[in-house]
């Protein structure tokens, strides 16, 4: 509805689960008139995410996003991703693609795990790049639920054995959804051992998972008893502590190393590090950002060399991805702005 101060109102009803209560919020869109023109933007918001950036579209956007990247043919500089009182995060990811180029905008509160509220919420803002007009923005908390789980299938495709069976998730949330979504894409998955730091949400992920896909998930009682003879190890948790041991992993396993993305934190020991080839989804960021690579290297355990490259290296056929089936690999995943900025593209732009 057009109003007479030249705002276009929308009404968004929200049902919080926990309480029944239904909020409702206004949301206003400024309608601008600049030499005779009028701009209009879209907003997208978290059930249109969901079903129009189905798993298999999302898989092929992050294929061409990393792949572009590589090529050149996509940009992106470093992210900023700020402290916030109460040990939050606020970060702006910025990233251009040749036609369109945009920013997600987002929080990260990681006290909301386990309560009904995401840890990740904000929107991608999108933009033209013949005329920088805003053109719209998407929820990015269920793009980045998507995506992420998705930028691990890419890298899946070109690193796990051929057959791979048996998936390990590690933190049985909004990732360990995704990513069993996501992998059951590339790989023939056939059973699912999963753990949780909180043994009901692990229950619950069984229970919801085997009966939605009709598989065999079955919960673990420790981190090794659900990763020993796994092919694919997906580790999602904002673990402070490395849990994820070498002398656990079968030859052959690859794992998806998604959960931490800050210097200082890392999911995967030095020597898991160590006996690993090594793939970014950036190497730029790899170097900067990762305390999967970080630590060990300040160890002394691995040196520079010891990343092999980046995903959309492999996917360019510039680097070799799984070269037998006895070494273990390891995606290490930051997360990058492309990847939503692409998933903006699709949404807002298409
Ligand atoms: N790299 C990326 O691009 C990217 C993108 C999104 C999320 N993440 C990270 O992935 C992680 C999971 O995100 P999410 O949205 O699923 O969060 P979530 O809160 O929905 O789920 C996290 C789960 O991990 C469990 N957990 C916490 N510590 C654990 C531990 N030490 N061992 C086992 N389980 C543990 C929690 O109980 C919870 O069930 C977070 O750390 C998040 O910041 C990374």
């Amino acid at each position: 509805m057009q109003k007479a101060d030249g705002f276009l109102e929308f009404k968004k009803i929200t049902v919080l689960e926990n309480t029944g209560q239904i909020h409702d919020i206004v949301k206003k869109m400024k309608c601008t008139k600049r030499a005779g023109m009028e701009f209009t933007m879209r907003i997208i918001e978290a059930a249109e995410v969901r079903e129009r950036l189905t798993m298999p579209v999302c898989i092929e956007l992050m294929k061409e996003a990393l792949s572009k990247l590589e090529a050149g043919e996509a940009k992106q500089p470093l992210r900023s991703i700020n402290p916030i009182p109460g040990g939050n995060l606020f970060g702006f990811m910025p990233a251009w693609l040749e036609d369109y180029f945009g920013a997600k905008v987002i929080t990260a509160f990681h006290k909301n795990q386990g309560t009904k509220y995401p840890s990740h919420m904000g929107y991608v803002m999108m933009f033209d790049s013949v005329h920088g007009v805003p053109v719209g923005m998407a929820d990015c908390s269920t793009i980045t639920e998507i995506r992420t789980g998705a930028v691990s299938a890419a890298a899946t495709s070109v690193l796990a054995k051929k057959d791979a069976g048996i998936a390990a998730i590690i933190g049985c949330g909004a990732q360990g959804r995704s990513h069993l979504e996501a992998i059951r894409c590339v790989r023939p998955i056939r059973e699912v051992r999963c753990f949780d730091i909180r043994p009901e949400a692990a229950e619950l992920f069984a229970k919801e998972q085997g009966e939605k896909y009709n598989l065999n998930v079955q919960t673990a009682a420790s981190v090794e008893e659900a990763v020993r003879g796994a092919d694919i190890i997906c580790t999602l948790t904002p673990s402070k502590e490395p849990y994820l041991k070498a002398e656990w992993i079968a030859k052959g396993a690859h794992i998806n190393a998604v959960g931490t993305f800050s210097p200082t934190t890392r999911e995967l020991t030095s020597e898991l590090i160590a006996a690993s080839r090594l793939f970014a989804d950036q190497v730029e960021a790899m170097e900067k950002e990762a305390g999967e690579y970080l630590i060990p290297l300040q160890e002394g355990l691995i040196t520079r060399d010891h990343i092999v490259g980046s995903i959309g290296g492999v996917l360019n056929g510039k680097i070799q991805g799984r070269r037998d089936d006895q070494e273990i690999t390891v995606f290490d995943a930051l997360g990058l702005a492309i990847e939503d900025v692409i998933c903006g593209r699709y949404l807002v732009c298409c």
